[in-house]
């Protein structure tokens, strides 16, 4: 059976519209997730609401405890997580209030969790993540979009950077001439645990700037979050989409 589970990034820290069941403390062998498990009904649908953050937004990208959010909802029979990220733009048609379902990522964090086989292992495990986000899930994020008449760029290559600094414009440039479309630090090594425990995983990105340097001027908070609360409704009206096309 299909149980979803949304994980709201920057801008999403909670389900306007989610008819609240329960809020769920959970303890994992890995530690707290960001804060409760937020059960409740989305357009008919049950859902696990995770604001990525907690709920008062104070968890930096660097300092989230992803193994424990991911195995908090796997143990709660959720099998699709839909990703919500906030990022910079770096396509050129990937501007602010832009929305994308991208379909590649390149790492560059450094020095978080990053994997459940580590310790204690009968053998060593590598999973393939040739295709890091699950192609079932894109296309249903992307005909929820349409649905909604919500304009959508359907793939496109996610570099997740350790932060939570931005960047600065030479590193912008660098991830162009690496074929990155899309600069947010939440990422990795979030899709890498998913597929580490068989869920299906796609992201919503939702852009909030232009990368360092793409544009005169500093990147501003204000200004982010602006464009994240125009993009986000976006992302609301999507989202009760998506149960259409499960
Ligand atoms: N860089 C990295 N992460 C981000 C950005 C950015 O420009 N905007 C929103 N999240």
């Amino acid at each position: 059976m299909t149980k979803i589970a949304i994980i709201g990034g920057t801008g999403l820290t909670s389900l306007k519209n989610l008819q609240l069941d329960q809020r769920e403390v959970v303890h994992t062998p890995y530690g707290e997730p960001s804060g409760p498990l937020v059960h409740g009904k989305f357009a008919d649908t049950d859902v696990v609401f995770l604001p990525r953050h907690g709920s008062g937004h104070t968890i930096p990208p660097h300092k989230i405890n992803y193994r424990a959010n991911l195995w908090a909802l796997k143990e709660q029979g959720v099998t699709h997580i839909i990703a919500v990220n906030a990022v910079g733009g770096i396509r050129d048609d990937m501007g602010p209030g832009v929305l994308v379902v991208p379909d590649q990522i390149i790492d560059y964090t450094c020095g978080r969790s990053n994997t459940y086989f580590e310790d204690g292992l009968e053998s060593v495990v590598h999973i393939d993540f040739t295709e890091p986000y699950c192609q079932a899930l894109r296309s249903v994020l992307i005909q929820a979009a349409q649905s909604a008449k919500v304009e959508i760029i359907d793939g496109g290559t996610y570099a997740a950077t350790q932060g939570p600094r931005l960047e600065s414009s030479a590193e912008i440039r660098k991830l162009e001439r690496d074929g990155c479309d899309l600069v947010g630090m939440t990422g990795m090594p979030e899709a890498a645990l998913a597929r580490e425990l068989n869920l299906c995983y796609a992201a919503l990105a939702v852009v909030a700037n232009w990368g360092a340097g793409k544009v005169d001027g500093a990147i501003t908070m204000e200004a982010i979050e602006t464009c994240l609360n125009e993009g986000m409704q976006k992302v609301r009206s999507s989202l009760e989409q998506v149960s259409k096309f499960l």
